[in-house]
């Protein structure tokens, strides 16, 4: 087995796949683990024992204390937030310590919210269903060369300047188009104030960080937000979020270039959520789809909505494997589906008399597409208890061995409920290279 120092963990589907589940697994290895993109959208769980952890900036890696967390200059960044996340987890008493902020990742500054919140009521019917984060708005300043920059949070003098430059184009938008009545200069510093100073010292060039990690053979792990299918440039557009989410973003995203990203996991659920509008295929609106939001407790975890629930597509599965390069798979919440007389999976789309193995960009064609699905045996089984592969009921490997064959990645890591614990690595998977065993 090879060992290997970067490991990129992205989500396959829309999001919520268990990421942060699974980078808590994999951090327990890790010198370093890296955000790269989107921003508090994300909502990652880590649970061990009776302590649950909601994450929304900060890396999954934070339960670690010897343990490197960065927030890349891909992300957006909001100050408020970020620092409420900081001192609830000193509260529980995790040490921040260890986290750094690139200086070039970008802020969300509370008047992103307001075009967020008010883009989505004008969009009425035609709203994307965002977090309501103000991640598009940042993002969208950001590529209009009028954002500010974790650097600006080093010295107040400085954020009021460049607050200043940037703040009557603000207020002349916000006014004129939002119908808000804007902000003061003086009232914005003094509210971020706070936030200066805690983060302040903690931003840094997180890129030499980095290459410096490699140099010294730490090994480090990249997380990813969101999923495959909310990529800015690959998802269902424009039912999707402002960022890169795939695996080649962590480079970009970093500060690296893509020799450092060695190995690229794609964790998927055994079944597909989506939270927020936009075309779902293989979704549920019957019995199984209301089964697998209770058993599988699907309601998000930044904004509590319940999410959209329905089978496992191999179609965006296989797409996903493609537009990430990805070389192993983690399934997720596979426990969910104890219960399930048959379980089905999407292995190809119907559309206009035509069967299609691919993901289609025109969003009114894949309107018209239908899964076609193929039917396995469920189990009945309490598979949170197992911890191995063989153990497993016979119908749950027939299951994974079919997906498996239908996207063409090997699963190397399978979960069966929430907790740390309860997670099985395939004998034999690349991940004993993670492991250096
Ligand atoms: P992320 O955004 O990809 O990190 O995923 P979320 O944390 O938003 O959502 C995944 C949810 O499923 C969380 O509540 C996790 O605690 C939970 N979860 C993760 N893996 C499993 C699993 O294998 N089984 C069950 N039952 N729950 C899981
Ligand atoms: P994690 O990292 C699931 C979805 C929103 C909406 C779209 C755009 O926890 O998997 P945005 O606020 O980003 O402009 O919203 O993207 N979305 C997510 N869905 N999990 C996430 O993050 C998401 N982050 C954004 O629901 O459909
Ligand atoms: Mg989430």
């Amino acid at each position: 087995m090879n060992n290997f120092d970067s490991l990129v963990v992205v989500g396959a589907q829309w999001g919520d796949e268990g990421k942060g589940k699974v980078i808590d697994y994999l951090a327990a290895k890790a010198d370093v683990v890296a955000r790269f993109q989107g921003g508090d959208n994300a909502g990652h769980t880590v649970v061990y024992g009776a302590n649950i952890f909601k994450l929304h900036h900060i890396p999954s890696g934070i339960l670690y204390p010897g343990c490197l967390s960065l927030l890349g200059n891909g992300m957006v960044v909001n100050p408020l937030v970020l620092l409420n996340e900081l001192i609830e987890l000193e509260k529980r008493s995790i040490s921040t310590e260890n986290l750094k902020i690139s200086d070039k990742a970008h802020l969300i500054m509370t008047y992103h919210q307001v075009y967020d919140r008010v883009n989505e009521e004008l969009l009425g019917d035609h709203k994307i269903g965002t977090t309501g984060r103000g991640i598009g708005p940042a993002y969208a300043d950001k590529a209009l060369r009028r954002g500010l920059r974790a650097i600006d949070l080093t010295d107040i003098n400085v954020f009021r300047e460049r607050l200043a430059q940037i703040l009557p184009l603000q207020n002349r938008l916000l006014k004129s188009a939002y119908q808000h009545k804007g902000y003061g200069l003086d009232q914005l510093v003094e509210m971020y104030r706070p936030a200066l100073e805690k983060l302040g010292p903690m931003v840094v060039d997180t890129s030499r960080l980095l290459a410096d990690s490699f140099s010294e053979g730490k090994k480090v792990l990249f997380e990813g937000a969101q999923g495959a299918l909310l990529d800015i440039d690959h998802g269902t557009y424009p039912f999707v979020t402002s960022s890169s989410t795939v695996a080649a973003a962590a480079g970009s995203g970093s500060g690296l270039g893509p020799q450092y990203t060695c190995q690229v996991l794609g964790v998927m659920k055994a079944y597909t959520t989506r939270v927020g509008e936009g075309p779902f295929p293989s979704e549920d609106n019957g019995e199984a789809g209301e089964l697998l939001r209770v058993q599988g407790a699907e309601f998000g975890t930044t904004t509590g909505r319940p999410r959209r629930c329905g089978w496992f597509d191999a179609v965006i599965a296989r797409y996903a494997a493609r537009i990430n390069g990805l070389t192993g798979l983690a399934i997720t919440k596979l426990d969910v589906l104890s219960g399930l007389e048959t379980l089905n999976v999407a292995v190809t789309y119907e559309c206009d008399n035509n069967s299609t193995r691919e993901f289609p960009a025109n969003l009114i064609e894949l309107e018209k597409c239908k899964p076609i699905y193929e039917v396995f045996p469920g189990w009945h089984e309490d598979l949170s208890r197992i911890s191995t592969m063989q153990d497993l009921p016979e119908a749950a490997r027939h299951y994974l061995e079919a997906l498996e064959e239908a996207i063409g990645v090997p699963i190397e890591l399978i979960s069966v409920g929430p907790d740390r614990t309860q997670t099985i690595v395939r004998p034999g998977s690349f991940l004993a290279g993670w492991y250096g065993d």
